[in-house]
């Protein structure tokens, strides 16, 4: 059951999402198919995928690499952002979601530009050292325990300047939960503990509220 304060929050999300936005009927196709296949709703929403784009545009990004794809929602968006040339690639573990992101891609257009990966990131990440290649913009939003190994696989991959972003942060605020069981939030945690320390990288985090519910994105720029 949603609260009264969750409410107004999708509602306030839906009317952002009108009055900022244009239909977009590639990103409504991600959502029908996604549903259609049964993927579960994890996907950015319409606000949260627009504000990627425009960070995309706004850093002029030209790689970028994302860690878990689902049906694509979130590669689209950042897709919409890249300017002529620019490339994805995205890693996802499962056959299913990366088959449906492959159709939504496509349908979007998008399969030019973007490349999904398929398998455990942990294994494809160091297939991409191995062929040297390089981001200025990542997102960071699989599999919360492993966000730690993530973070170090991002900077061994970035180039002074790239961006970082990750998603779900915040859990409904479990996040400041020390004693907690769930290993999704000690991996942000741990995350969290490498952002303070590490010395490669400048970041902060923004909590958000929305139809996704109350959660947050962490923001990170490696420093050169
Ligand atoms: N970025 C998407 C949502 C991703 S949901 C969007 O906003 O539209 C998280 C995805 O990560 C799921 O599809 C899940 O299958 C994938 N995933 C989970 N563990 C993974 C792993 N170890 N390696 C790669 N992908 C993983
Ligand atoms: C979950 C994962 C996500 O990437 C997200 O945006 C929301 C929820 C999850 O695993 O519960
Ligand atoms: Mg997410």
């Amino acid at each position: 059951m949603k609260t009264m304060e969750e409410k107004k929050w999708h509602v306030v999300d839906s009317y952002l999402a009108q009055q900022l936005h244009q239909e977009d009927l590639a990103l409504d196709y991600v959502l029908e198919n996604n549903r259609k296949n049964n993927l579960p709703p994890f996907d950015v929403s319409r606000t949260q995928g627009e504000f990627l784009r425009l960070l995309v545009q706004m850093t002029n990004a030209k790689r970028i690499l994302e860690i878990g794809t689902l049906g694509g929602y979130s590669t689209i968006c950042m897709a919409k952002g890249l300017s002529k040339g620019g490339k994805i690639i995205t890693l996802e573990a499962s056959p299913a979601h990366a088959s449906c992101a492959n159709d939504n891609i496509t349908n979007a257009g998008f399969d030019q530009c973007v490349s999904i990966q398929l398998g455990m990131a942990l294994e494809t990440l160091p297939l991409l050292q191995q062929q040297n290649e390089l981001f200025d913009f990542f997102f960071i939003d699989a599999d919360k325990p492993n966000n730690p190994y993530y973070l170090e696989w991002a900077l061994k991959l970035a180039e002074p300047g790239s961006v970082i972003i990750a998603d779900n942060v915040v859990r409904n605020g479990e996040v400041i939960d020390r004693h907690s069981t769930d290993p999704r939030i000690q991996g942000i945690r741990t995350f969290m503990d490498m952002l303070s320390q590490d010395e490669r990288i400048d970041s902060t985090a923004i909590q958000t509220v929305g139809e996704k519910g109350y959660d947050g994105f962490v923001i990170g720029r490696v420093k050169g």
